[in-house]
């Protein structure tokens, strides 16, 4: 018989607060429905996001007990370099407090205004570290990557025709590196293929322009190779992994994702001068390169975490988990993105509610709702995240309205997602009564995480 479980035993334990309807309607009052603003201990089941949320396991704690931290040249700096180098193959490996810091070093050096950088799907800090230089962040993802309701293998691949008109156009010396998402977070945690990996390295050498991964979640990604490519079935994931990075000249990583510690984040490169710089910058906002930001201790839970993700049985119960949570809602009807991805379900909106247009945030209703009939808390990822204004002040959506349940690793039980699909459901199940949501105030950029909403009557 074939055993999916959780792999691991509990053993210690934090309480949740059980609220009731009334209080949850106070808070999201209070928070002017924005469930950013809602203080965590009033949220009974949070699927905000799988970052920086792992369950740390008893090595992991070991780990922090083990840190060295001294300034320059501690053991935990090596063995977290070590850890690193295992997977990536890189030659430079530099810490950084989280994934964001990465992205901020690499394109402060490579940036700056008529610069151009593709990728599958950015993620909001890279496109937002790149923008921030007054480069141009373009995305370039297969077409069915952006269709919710058709299912695919590999629908976080990169539209590799469309990349090399790219290069033609925008021209080599423009391009100073080419990035993918592993898996893309922002189309729905979509897996890329190791033959698309291949095929963008290809057009990156033709076009003498770097490849870069970034590998938040590379080993769900690995373990969607093993399990839907063909001559993957009996390399381990941690040769898959070592494959997909030795394609690559350079690796930006949160260690909050798939090194499963609550902090944590680095730069892999394998070029000697761009290792330099970016260590140079790196001592002026990080830190000293060995440590980059982080303790000793967080080195040590971050090289632990890197050892326990390529674990198959954790994989396998992880991918089957997050499914099983998109088998209940499929079948009960409730539209989501599918296949589902690895770290997270992505509710589809715009199926969800077809009564309420883009303009009044249909996302941000189903997440309003959620919160408040079970004290879930999800995410809206569509026109509240990256809508944008024309010049007429009219809102241009993004071309999908979701709402992302992010599964914590190795945090909830099969019951608390029993639980979760029981009031996705319920609210499915009385869409018709949702209401639309206007913005009544929003920052100028990121503005999902500070606006405040008003229900339209
Ligand atoms: N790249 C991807 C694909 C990410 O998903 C994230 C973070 C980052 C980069 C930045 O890493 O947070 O350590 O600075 N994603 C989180 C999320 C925040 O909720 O999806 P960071």
């Amino acid at each position: 018989m074939k055993t999916i479980i959780e792999p691991f035993k509990i053993k210690s334990v934090e309480p949740i607060k059980f609220t009731t309807f009334e209080e949850r309607k106070k808070a999201l009052e209070v928070a002017s429905n924005n469930t950013f603003l809602i203080p965590a201990e009033d949220v009974l089941i949070d699927l905000l996001t799988d970052s920086g949320t792992s369950a740390m396991s008893s090595l992991q704690w070991a780990g922090i007990m083990k840190g060295d931290e001294s300034y320059a040249g501690a053991r935990s700096f090596f063995t977290f370099e070590n850890a690193v180098k295992k997977i990536t193959g890189m030659k430079h490996i530099i810490p950084t407090h989280q994934g964001r810091a990465a992205e901020k070093i690499l394109f402060s050096i490579l940036g700056g205004p008529g610069k151009y950088f593709p990728n599958n799907t950015h993620f909001d800090t890279t496109r937002a570290n790149i923008e921030f230089t007054g480069a141009v962040a373009e995305d370039y993802l297969v077409e069915v990557g952006s269709r919710p309701e058709v299912k695919a293998d590999f629908k976080g691949n990169m539209d590799i025709e469309r990349l090399e008109e790219f290069m033609v156009k925008r021209k080599r010396e423009n391009i100073p590196l080419c990035m993918i998402t592993i898996t893309n977070n922002s189309g729905g945690g979509q897996p890329v293929s190791m033959q698309n990996i291949r095929d963008v390295r290809e057009i990156c050498t033709k076009y003498s322009v770097p490849f870069f991964i970034d590998a938040c979640r590379f080993a769900e990604n690995s373990y969607f190779i093993k399990k839907r490519e063909k001559g993957f079935e009996n390399k381990s994931v941690l040769e898959i992994a070592q494959e997909i990075f030795s394609y690559a000249d350079g690796v930006t990583m949160s260690a909050k994702k798939d090194a499963l510690a609550n902090i944590g984040g680095f730069l892999a490169l394998n070029d000697d001068s761009l290792a330099i710089k970016c260590r140079n910058l790196l001592i002026v906002t990080e830190g000293f390169p060995t440590y980059g930001g982080l303790a000793g201790r967080d080195l040590e839970a971050v090289a632990q975490g890197l050892e326990e993700i390529v674990d198959e049985n954790y994989l396998e119960y992880r991918i089957r988990s997050v499914e099983y949570l998109g088998d209940k809602l499929t079948n009960a009807g409730v539209p989501i993105i599918e296949p589902p991805g690895g770290h997270a379900i992505y509710i589809d909106a715009k199926r969800f509610t077809p009564h309420i247009p883009s303009e009044q945030y249909p996302g941000q209703s189903i997440v309003c709702e959620l919160y408040l009939q079970g004290g879930i808390r999800g995410v809206e990822i569509g026109s509240v995240m990256f809508g944008k204004y024309n010049i007429d002040g009219k809102l241009i959506s993004p071309s999908m309205e979701l709402v992302r349940l992010a599964i914590p690793r190795r945090v909830y039980t099969q019951s608390h997602i029993d639980f979760v699909a029981e009031v996705v459901i319920e609210v499915y199940n009385n869409r018709h009564n949702l209401k639309g949501y206007e913005i009544t105030y929003e920052a100028p950029i990121l503005r999902h995480f500070t606006a405040k909403f008003s229900k339209l009557k």
